[in-house]
């Protein structure tokens, strides 16, 4: 991805990251379990590694920069572990192969990531680059770098 910031980045990766849980759950729906599981492990990996380059990158540099640290970004940790759990149970529902678990964890992810996305989109991400100012072109390298670690 080429973009000139990590707001932007982070916010293509939000939209693809609904895509593939948009095609798994389709493909849950239509009982092809075989690219349902792969679509669910490109995902998990993918959400974990989009997780893992805000908490390990771009929370810490929201909390230094402005000095919440029990704030927005603890509300969106707790978001990243409820989402995590979610996850395990739409896994366990795809390799399982029940399309009832698939529904409705997939639905309730969707609801969250959603919510969550946005919070993150409108607030979080405007306000970090704004104090990130001169840094923003390495606070983006190193974010990019952690989310396209394998
Ligand atoms: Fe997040
Ligand atoms: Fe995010």
């Amino acid at each position: 991805m080429t973009t000139s910031s990590f707001d932007k980045y982070l916010m293509a990766d939000h939209r693809a990251c609904d895509q593939q849980l948009g095609a798994l759950r389709k493909q849950a729906g239509a009982g092809d379990w075989a690219a349902a599981r792969s679509s669910s492990q490109a995902l998990q990996h993918d959400v974990l590694a989009h997780f893992a380059a805000e908490e390990d990158v771009l929370f810490p540099a929201f909390e230094a920069s402005t000095g919440m640290r029990g704030g927005p970004t603890q509300v969106m940790r707790m978001e990243h572990e409820e989402a995590r759990l979610l996850l395990e149970d739409l896994l366990a529902a795809v390799f399982g192969q029940d399309a009832d678990g698939v529904r409705g964890h997939g639905e309730a992810l969707l609801i969250l990531l959603q919510q969550h996305n946005m919070k993150e989109e409108n607030i979080l991400y405007p306000t970090a680059l704004a104090y990130a100012g001169s840094s923003a072109p390495e606070l983006t390298a190193q974010i990019i770098q952690r989310r396209e670690a394998v």
